[in-house]
């Protein structure tokens, strides 16, 4: 685990600091450590990675993960699966490819229906999960729990509504699921599928020391804004994507581009470009469910850069 110098110092309550790292990793420390570690403490280590964009993104997956278990030993990884087949939903053989990989749990989004594969063994999956604000009666399930290298982790999908279809409160939905799984479960992960920044923020605020990392999905573009809130809870707005980044979120190009300016119907396929890998590593107290330390992962196929 490499070291990471602070470069601000400041006190948001008598015994609580925070601190601000060269490398973008925000913590929430103790007065005993204010780097966030403090003696005693039991971790559980999470990795959650963006979405998945079709044969582009399984690649980068299956070339980064080995690399990505060494440096960060993450006891659970969990992964946005709504676009890994071709850009349009999972399949179950992509699915079981992703579990024999190290993956233990999928979420899903708004593409979760795109391909027909999903309803032959959604509803026998425990490990994957669509958005829990789907009309009542939908296939598969909103929530699960995850066990994994002898810890457990409750993970959430909910699916925001501005500019997205009109489905149940997510809010509403958030407070009847968490609680319910407040009552077993410390080291809760919210995976918020959602268009907009400011939806995606509230949810943040909506589940702030109630949940223990929100995390966006769905925009493919990692935002800048990875924070501890004061009630210890990670928050992102939007964790990234997996995939080309020479197409646009994952897409080639041209018929994006030819549907912008024409507005007539174009069938987008996969860009097969050079991958981006998106993800972030959650470090939390699992005693309390208390995050301790969100950090930003971006890499590269052809730099092969890990911040
Ligand atoms: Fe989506
Ligand atoms: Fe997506």
């Amino acid at each position: 685990m490499a070291a990471f110098r602070p470069l601000f110092i400041f006190k948001i309550s008598e015994n609580t600091y925070r601190t601000i790292h060269e490398s973008g990793t925000a913590c929430l420390g103790s007065s005993q450590d204010r780097t966030g570690s403090p003696e005693g403490v039991i971790d559980i280590k999470v990795l959650f990675i963006g979405d998945i964009v079709g044969s582009t993104g399984r690649k980068a997956l299956k070339a980064s993960l080995p690399e990505l278990k060494s440096k960060y030993n993450p006891h659970i990884i969990i992964a946005n699966g709504e676009n890994a087949a071709s850009g349009r939903g999972i399949t179950s053989a992509i699915a079981n490819e992703f579990f024999n990989w190290g993956i233990h749990g999928i979420t899903l989004g708004n593409h979760t229906w795109d391909n027909k594969d999903i309803f032959e063994f959604i509803d026998d999956e425990p490990r994957m999960i669509r958005p829990a604000n789907f009309p009542p009666g939908t296939p598969g399930r909103g929530y699960t729990v995850i066990k994994a290298n002898g810890k457990q982790l409750a993970i959430v999908n909910l699916q925001g509504r501005t500019f997205l279809p009109a489905i149940d409160c997510p809010f509403r939905t958030a407070d009847d699921i968490v609680e319910t799984l407040r009552q077993k479960h410390k080291c809760i992960l919210v995976d918020f599928h959602a268009e907009a920044t400011s939806e995606k923020i509230a949810m943040g605020w909506h589940l702030e020391g109630r949940a223990s990392m929100v995390v966006g999905t769905h925009t493919h573009v990692q935002s800048n804004d990875d924070t501890i809130l004061p009630g210890g809870t990670a928050y992102i707005t939007d964790t990234g994507m997996v995939g080309s980044k020479e197409g646009i979120l994952g897409m080639q190009r041209d018929a994006v581009m030819y549907k912008f300016k024409t507005q007539l119907p174009a069938r987008f396929q996969v860009d097969e470009g050079k991958w981006q890998f998106h993800a972030v590593c959650v470090d939390m107290d699992e005693e309390t469910g208390k995050a301790r330390k969100i950090q930003k992962i971006r890499m590269y196929e052809d730099e092969w850069r890990m911040d």
